[in-house]
């Protein structure tokens, strides 16, 4: 049934119980901020969940980081992969074990769903190499890209019914998830994703990335990183990694990619090889998880 047009807020109020962020992934966000105990308070963090902290040393220990020695702490893995990569490891899967793998809405797959996320995610960084953030910049745009379509994961968890008949239109009339979203609702994945992350008070600059990933010229703040956000989405879903529910690219903003300032050779070597190589390791901490 359609959900009329409400406001976003009024619609997440009427969900009972809003989720919330799993308490690890909220510390893990909230240590980002001061550099000086990071790296120590990020073991702590880790150490504490131990089914957690399990699952970051597989991945450290994957083929994806080919480290020569295997890595048997969380502390030795902030020595050799650096305080930014465990840290993203540590929230990505923090996240996704919160909102699973399994199936709900019939023909929306929470495995593809996931793996079209971490691709963006890690697309996301491969920009932020290529323009030249910091470290700490790129792991922002890799948290930002892991969330951009989190609005779709809520609303597949909380209004399973009005989901799949978005996915249903998108399937029967080849139109865009935002399109069957806004016939059917009004409003669509972005915002929903925004305003509950605005409720996680996660930094502003991933706020505004999930905001604006399908009209970044509307963003009046932290442009590059929802620039980032929106060119990773369309190269992830024009190589076919995973699947956020459609395969529409045709609302790539020449206008935002140019405003990144990345030159053709550099997306020519991201796509041709670079992107491979993350998704690779992308599929491999799916593998890991599940
Ligand atoms: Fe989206
Ligand atoms: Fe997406």
């Amino acid at each position: 049934m359609p959900l009329d047009r409400l406001d976003v807020k009024d619609l997440l109020k009427s969900v009972t119980k809003l989720p919330t962020l799993p308490t690890v992934a909220f510390e893990i966000i909230k240590i980002a901020n001061d550099p000086k105990t990071a790296a120590e308070d990020l073991s702590k963090i880790l150490i504490m969940d131990q089914s957690l902290s399990a699952k970051v040393l597989r991945m450290v220990n994957s083929s994806y980081y080919s480290v020569r020695n295997k890595i048997s702490s969380i502390k030795q893995a902030v020595v050799i992969l650096g305080f930014e990569s465990v840290r993203s490891l540590g929230l990505s899967t923090a996240i996704m074990d919160k909102f699973g793998l399994e199936e709900t809405a019939e023909g929306f797959s929470r495995k593809e769903f996931w793996k079209h996320s971490l691709g963006v995610a890690m697309t996301s960084r491969l920009i932020a190499r290529k323009i030249r953030c910091d470290r700490d910049t790129e792991e922002f745009y890799y948290m930002a890209g892991l969330m951009h379509d989190i609005g779709k994961v809520i609303m597949d968890q909380y209004f399973p019914e009005n989901f799949a008949q978005v996915i249903v239109r998108i399937k029967e009339r080849g139109v865009s998830f935002l399109q069957a979203e806004l016939e059917m609702n009004g409003i669509t994945h972005d915002e929903i994703g925004a305003f509950l992350a605005g409720q996680w008070n996660l930094p502003e600059n991933i706020v505004n990335a999930i905001r604006y990933h399908h009209r970044p010229l509307e963003a009046t703040a932290d442009q590059k990183i929802v620039y980032a956000v929106h060119f990773a989405n369309i190269l992830t879903k024009t190589k076919g990694m995973g699947s956020g529910g459609d395969s529409d690219i045709t609302n790539l903003n020449e206008e935002a990619i140019q405003r990144l300032g990345i030159n053709d050779n550099e997306v020519g070597v991201m796509v041709e090889t670079e992107m491979d190589k993350e998704f690779e390791g992308a599929k491999e901490f799916l593998e890991l998880l599940s």
